[in-house]
């Protein structure tokens, strides 16, 4: 194959079928009618008329849904809905957001793997929580594609649990993926036995520190919903892990997962698995084409992740049903190289060195990052990290508990070199990545010209308020 031809995307067409649709109607070429009305996302709507200005109005507030058959649960929400609403745009278009806080505690909206000024980072070290009653506008450009996510910062393991998520699709007018696309918001909620919302700290210290898992699992806001598909015809499906603590790894019986993207984007070239193991706030981009032997009904599962390495405990859980239509044929043949990286050049690089660890506060095990407990509040001062615009780093992040950690850096998206000694298999960008216990994380990145105060923690968002996080300054150079 020709890297990089676009000529090889004739290949994901189906061949022609030998029986030809049953009815007029009925076109093979396409998914079936109708093939994602029950399980996509709500989409936004754009109040601006300007071709490449996607502008929304974000209320964050309660509601009541329907989570578990015939149960009106009041939760926290983006407009009404879980997950709130999906903000479709593509590269380079302006993104502008009035939002508006209804809810009975102060919030933020962070954009999450979005490469915004720092002072539309949604966090508290750069802005004031936007108050009950208050707005807030954010206003930034859209410069990278790739597929992210939207939520509160500001008692984030609290409201990210409570159903306050949004996603993001940036599209890149280059794409050379044709196929129909869906995005699947991963999450869950914990519900007690009325259907209501448990509060946000329940079991306390312990849910901190094992990360609160939800009782329900939700694809979209929704208990296992239905997708209808037809054989060799891939979807293009945009996953993101939106839950606080749970990490899914999700497999599609007798059906290959072709991961084709990742956080930030298409990554260099695609890689193909059985099952697809997200951390938390991890997204993926993955091509799936039933094969001729999978028509019919099948559960799409959550496998364990085993968290914690203690081996797998939990069965296999339902997270959504495909109903997948004979049809089509032929398989998703997709080229050897998606986007072009140029090449890495690790020489004479600095070297920043982190230690994700326990540290004891008021005789209470926390969790810190180089030995310092963070707190979620404005006015506590700790030592910044200090980086310059401009410079290329290499962090080396050590995990020193007996636990996975998630680690996020805000603003800059990095190439991972490395975990635990094996390097990455494919560079992409990324801007989340599990560093399992006892392992080092090594990842290279860049400092873009927007100096400011940038958050990097765990994305257990538990274990980011029991002390995992601190701020990295970035300099202008003088
Ligand atoms: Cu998705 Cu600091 O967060
Ligand atoms: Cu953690």
């Amino acid at each position: 194959m020709l890297p990089g031809s676009g000529l090889l995307w004739l290949a994901l067409l189906p061949l022609a079928s030998a029986c030809g649709p049953a009815s007029e109607e009925e076109d093979w070429a396409a998914q079936p009618p109708d093939w994602d009305a029950e399980i996509a996302p709500v989409v936004a709507e754009d109040l601006n008329p300007d071709p490449n200005v996607l502008e929304v109005k974000i209320e964050a507030r309660l509601a009541e849904l329907e989570i578990l058959p015939g149960v009106l649960t009041e939760v926290w929400s983006y407009n009404g809905s879980i997950p709130g609403p999906l903000l479709r745009a593509k590269k380079g278009d302006r993104l502008i957001v009035h939002f508006t806080n209804h809810l009975p505690d102060p919030t933020t909206v962070h954009w999450h793997g979005v490469r915004v000024p720092a002072t539309m980072d949604g966090t508290h070290a750069v802005q004031d929580p936007v108050e009950p009653g208050e707005s807030f506008t954010y206003d930034f450009e859209l410069l990278d594609a790739g597929t992210f996510w939207y939520h509160p910062h500001i008692d984030s393991s609290a409201q990210v649990g409570y159903g306050l998520y949004g996603p993001i699709v940036v599209e890149d007018p280059d794409d050379p993926i044709d196929a129909e696309e869906l995005v699947l918001v991963l999450s869950d909620m914990s519900l007690d036995e009325e259907g209501q919302l448990q509060p946000g700290d329940a079991t306390e210290w312990f849910g901190d520190y094992f990360g609160r898992e939800g009782s329900v699992l939700l694809v979209n806001g929704q208990v296992q919903p239905k997708l209808r598909a037809r054989t060799g015809l891939p979807q293009r499906w945009r996953v993101i892990n939106a839950a606080r603590a749970r990490f899914f790894k999700m497999a599609v019986p007798d059906t290959d997962l072709i991961r084709i993207g990742g956080d930030g984007g298409l990554i260099e070239s695609p890689q193909t698995f059985s099952e697809l193991l997200l951390a938390t706030s991890e997204r993926a981009e993955v091509l799936v084409s039933f094969p001729e032997s999978a028509a019919g009904a099948l559960e799409v599962v959550a496998q364990d992740p085993d968290r914690f390495n203690l081996g797998v405990l939990e069965l296999d859980q339902p997270l959504f049903d495909v109903e997948v239509e004979a049809g089509g044929a032929g398989a998703a043949r997709v080229p050897e190289t998606l986007r072009e990286f140029p090449p890495l050049d690790l020489a004479g690089l600095p070297t920043r060195q982190i230690v994700l660890g326990e540290q004891a506060l008021d005789g209470v095990p926390h969790l810190s990052i180089n030995g310092e407990v963070h707190q979620d509040s404005m006015h506590h001062h700790e030592t910044p990290h200090v980086a310059y615009v401009g410079d290329t780093e290499v962090w080396e992040v050590l995990n020193d508990t007996d636990y996975a950690h998630p680690f996020h850096l805000h603003g800059f998206s990095f190439e991972v070199l490395e975990v635990g000694g094996r390097p990455w298999p494919v560079r992409e960008m990324k801007d989340s990545v599990n560093v399992p216990p006892r392992e080092t994380l090594r990842f290279v990145v860049t400092y873009d010209d927007r100096p400011g105060l940038w958050m990097f923690h765990c994305h257990i968002l538990d274990h980011a308020k029991l002390g995992m996080m601190a701020v990295l300054e970035v300099r202008p150079r003088e």
